[in-house]
Protein backbone atom coordinates (compact mmCIF):
# COMPACT_ATOMS: atom_id res chain seq x y z
CA UNK A 1 0.00 0.00 0.00
CA UNK A 2 1.12 2.93 -1.00
CA UNK A 3 1.14 6.86 -1.25
CA UNK A 4 2.91 8.76 -4.32
CA UNK A 5 2.80 12.03 -2.14
CA UNK A 6 3.65 12.05 1.27
CA UNK A 7 4.04 16.09 1.48
CA UNK A 8 0.68 16.52 0.31
CA UNK A 9 -0.84 13.59 2.66
CA UNK A 10 0.57 15.72 5.49
CA UNK A 11 -2.71 17.39 6.60
CA UNK A 12 -4.45 14.14 6.58
CA UNK A 13 -2.26 12.28 9.36
CA UNK A 14 -1.97 15.24 11.03
CA UNK A 15 -5.69 15.38 11.56
CA UNK A 16 -5.68 11.59 12.36
CA UNK A 17 -3.49 11.85 15.02
CA UNK A 18 -0.17 10.39 13.77
CA UNK A 19 2.51 13.05 15.17
CA UNK A 20 5.09 11.10 13.64
CA UNK A 21 4.59 11.41 10.38
CA UNK A 22 5.79 15.07 10.52
CA UNK A 23 9.09 13.54 12.15
CA UNK A 24 10.87 13.49 8.99
CA UNK A 25 8.88 15.66 6.50
CA UNK A 26 12.54 17.47 5.75
CA UNK A 27 12.97 14.64 3.83
CA UNK A 28 9.45 14.55 1.46
CA UNK A 29 10.86 16.39 -0.94
CA UNK A 30 13.67 14.31 -2.09
CA UNK A 31 11.98 10.86 -1.23
CA UNK A 32 7.91 12.05 -2.33
CA UNK A 33 6.30 8.41 -2.01
CA UNK A 34 6.11 6.36 0.82
CA UNK A 35 4.75 2.82 1.20
CA UNK A 36 3.46 0.02 3.54
CA UNK A 37 4.52 -3.82 3.17
CA UNK A 38 3.32 -6.72 4.96
CA UNK A 39 3.73 -10.06 3.41
CA UNK A 40 1.58 -13.28 5.16
CA UNK A 41 4.69 -15.02 7.57
CA UNK A 42 3.72 -18.35 5.77
CA UNK A 43 5.08 -16.79 2.66
CA UNK A 44 8.42 -14.50 4.02
CA UNK A 45 11.95 -15.32 2.91
CA UNK A 46 10.56 -16.54 -0.70
CA UNK A 47 11.06 -12.86 -2.40
CA UNK A 48 7.65 -12.42 -2.45
CA UNK A 49 8.34 -8.62 -0.88
CA UNK A 50 11.32 -7.74 -3.05
CA UNK A 51 8.74 -8.38 -5.99
CA UNK A 52 6.04 -6.14 -4.45
CA UNK A 53 8.41 -3.30 -3.93
CA UNK A 54 10.23 -3.63 -7.62
CA UNK A 55 6.49 -3.54 -8.25
CA UNK A 56 5.85 -0.33 -6.58
CA UNK A 57 8.86 1.64 -8.04
CA UNK A 58 8.22 0.61 -11.69
CA UNK A 59 4.61 2.00 -10.93
CA UNK A 60 6.25 5.56 -9.41
CA UNK A 61 8.38 5.66 -12.25
CA UNK A 62 5.28 5.57 -14.82
CA UNK A 63 4.20 8.22 -12.86
CA UNK A 64 7.39 10.37 -12.87
CA UNK A 65 8.58 10.07 -9.40
CA UNK A 66 11.80 9.48 -8.69
CA UNK A 67 12.00 8.43 -5.10
CA UNK A 68 10.33 6.62 -2.30
CA UNK A 69 11.10 6.24 1.28
CA UNK A 70 9.81 4.00 4.21
CA UNK A 71 9.71 4.72 8.45
CA UNK A 72 10.05 1.86 10.75
CA UNK A 73 12.08 1.07 13.85
CA UNK A 74 15.63 1.66 14.27
CA UNK A 75 15.77 -2.05 15.82
CA UNK A 76 13.42 -3.80 13.62
CA UNK A 77 14.87 -6.55 11.55
CA UNK A 78 13.17 -5.56 8.48
CA UNK A 79 16.07 -2.94 8.23
CA UNK A 80 18.32 -5.73 6.20
CA UNK A 81 15.19 -6.74 3.66
CA UNK A 82 14.46 -2.37 2.83
CA UNK A 83 18.51 -2.09 2.40
CA UNK A 84 18.41 -5.06 0.09
CA UNK A 85 16.02 -3.28 -1.98
CA UNK A 86 18.16 -0.58 -2.41
CA UNK A 87 16.40 1.90 0.29
CA UNK A 88 20.08 2.57 1.52
CA UNK A 89 19.63 6.54 2.68
CA UNK A 90 19.17 6.08 6.25
CA UNK A 91 18.60 8.64 9.02
CA UNK A 92 17.42 7.57 12.58
CA UNK A 93 15.72 10.06 14.91
CA UNK A 94 14.25 9.74 18.27
CA UNK A 95 10.24 9.70 18.77
CA UNK A 96 9.37 9.10 21.86
CA UNK A 97 10.88 6.17 23.69
CA UNK A 98 11.98 4.88 20.78
CA UNK A 99 14.18 5.52 17.61
CA UNK A 100 12.42 5.63 13.94
CA UNK A 101 14.78 4.71 11.08
CA UNK A 102 13.60 6.87 7.40
CA UNK A 103 15.21 4.71 4.59
CA UNK A 104 14.70 6.29 1.05
CA UNK A 105 15.86 5.31 -2.31
CA UNK A 106 16.17 7.44 -5.65
CA UNK A 107 15.71 6.33 -9.33
C1 LIG B 1 9.70 -7.36 5.56
C2 LIG B 1 8.85 -8.22 4.61
C3 LIG B 1 7.81 -7.34 3.92
C4 LIG B 1 9.78 -8.82 3.57
O1 LIG B 1 9.03 -9.61 2.66
P1 LIG B 1 9.58 -11.06 2.25
O2 LIG B 1 8.72 -11.57 1.16
O3 LIG B 1 9.71 -11.88 3.47
O4 LIG B 1 11.05 -10.65 1.71
P2 LIG B 1 11.95 -11.32 0.59
O5 LIG B 1 11.71 -12.79 0.59
O6 LIG B 1 11.78 -10.58 -0.69
O7 LIG B 1 13.38 -10.95 1.15
C5 LIG B 1 13.97 -11.72 2.16
C6 LIG B 1 14.60 -10.80 3.17
O8 LIG B 1 13.59 -10.17 3.96
C7 LIG B 1 13.97 -10.14 5.31
N1 LIG B 1 13.00 -10.90 6.07
C8 LIG B 1 12.59 -12.16 5.93
N2 LIG B 1 11.67 -12.48 6.85
C9 LIG B 1 11.49 -11.34 7.59
C10 LIG B 1 10.64 -11.02 8.70
N3 LIG B 1 9.82 -11.92 9.25
N4 LIG B 1 10.69 -9.77 9.20
C11 LIG B 1 11.53 -8.86 8.67
N5 LIG B 1 12.36 -9.11 7.62
C12 LIG B 1 12.32 -10.36 7.10
C13 LIG B 1 15.35 -10.69 5.40
O9 LIG B 1 16.24 -9.58 5.34
C14 LIG B 1 15.49 -11.52 4.16
O10 LIG B 1 16.81 -11.51 3.72
P3 LIG B 1 17.74 -12.82 3.97
O11 LIG B 1 17.03 -13.96 3.32
O12 LIG B 1 19.02 -12.45 3.30
O13 LIG B 1 17.83 -12.96 5.46
C15 LIG B 1 8.13 -9.37 5.34
O14 LIG B 1 9.09 -10.21 5.92
C16 LIG B 1 7.14 -8.91 6.40
O15 LIG B 1 5.95 -8.74 6.11
N6 LIG B 1 7.63 -8.74 7.64
C17 LIG B 1 6.79 -8.36 8.75
C18 LIG B 1 6.14 -7.00 8.57
C19 LIG B 1 7.12 -5.90 8.31
O16 LIG B 1 8.19 -5.80 8.93
N7 LIG B 1 6.72 -5.00 7.38
C20 LIG B 1 7.44 -3.78 7.08
C21 LIG B 1 6.86 -2.66 7.92
S1 LIG B 1 7.70 -1.13 7.64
Amino acid sequence: MGCADSAGAADYFSQQGIKSYALFKDFFAEYPAHFHINVHPKAQGRGVGSRLVSRYVEELQRRKISGAHVVTAADNKNRKFFLNNGFTFEERRAFNDLYLSFMGRIF
